[in-house]
């Protein structure tokens, strides 16, 4: 499977959202990874839902919402509204994570669960059949530009291992600190889809990076 590279938009410039928008339109990026943070779960405020409206406007591409918020239930069906085609919760914000990947589904938009570097990947065994994405965060969510967390890769080949006894076709995300030296290990180790923020935004040729970690 062709390794899926998601741009962090948390990265972008937020005053040229449409030519953003535009460089990635004419790249190989798969998905817009979009980090909602409610400055609760997470030490740190970003954008919320007329941000995802903008970019929806802007693309077709598949916007890959990540949510560091505590309870996110309430806010399933307004984010589907805003555009967004899968919606990302985290373990740590969840006590009934059953109920709210139902809900995510329900809803249409595929349904993931991101873990924070400290939750082992075992918690996942009874929920992994019904997701369709895990996000295994590389650094402590909250900000872009943090170095990537060696112990990752552990983690992914764990994940790896998990999802391929249990015969499902659940998606293997890496978010942080993903650069063009760990990206080969990454891929190596399981991943599927590689979320980079700095690593794209700050290159002098975005396009090309992209290119440049899935291969
Ligand atoms: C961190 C966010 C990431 C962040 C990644 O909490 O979830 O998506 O934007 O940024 P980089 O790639 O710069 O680490
Ligand atoms: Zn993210």
């Amino acid at each position: 499977m062709k390794t899926i590279v998601a741009p962090s938009l948390l990265s972008c410039d937020f005053g040229r959202i449409n030519e953003e928008s535009e460089m990635l339109n004419a790249s190989t990026a798969d998905w817009f990874h979009l980090d909602v943070m409610d400055g609760v779960f997470v030490p740190n405020i970003s954008f919320g839902l007329p941000i995802i409206e903008a970019f929806r406007k802007s693309t077709n591409k598949v916007l890959d919402v990540h949510a560091m918020v505590v309870n996110p239930d309430p806010y399933i069906l307004d984010f589907k509204a805003a555009g967004a085609d899968q919606f990302t919760v985290h373990y740590e914000a969840c006590n009934h994570l059953h109920r709210t990947i139902d809900a995510i589904k329900k809803s249409g938009m595929k349904a993931g669960v991101a873990l924070n570097p400290h939750t082992p990947v075992y918690l996942l065994s009874e929920i992994i059949q019904d997701l369709d994405l895990v996000c295994i965060m590389s650094v402590n969510p909250g900000f872009g530009g943090q170095s990537f967390i060696e112990h990752t890769y552990k983690k992914v080949s764990e994940l790896r291992h998990l999802i391929d006894a249990t015969d499902s076709d659940c998606l293997i995300e890496i978010d942080g600190g993903v650069n063009l030296e760990n990206a080969p290990k990454l891929i190596a180790a399981g991943a599927n889809a590689l979320v980079a923020g700095s690593t794209v935004f700050k290159s002098k040729n975005p396009s090309a990076t992209i290119e440049a970690l899935r291969n």
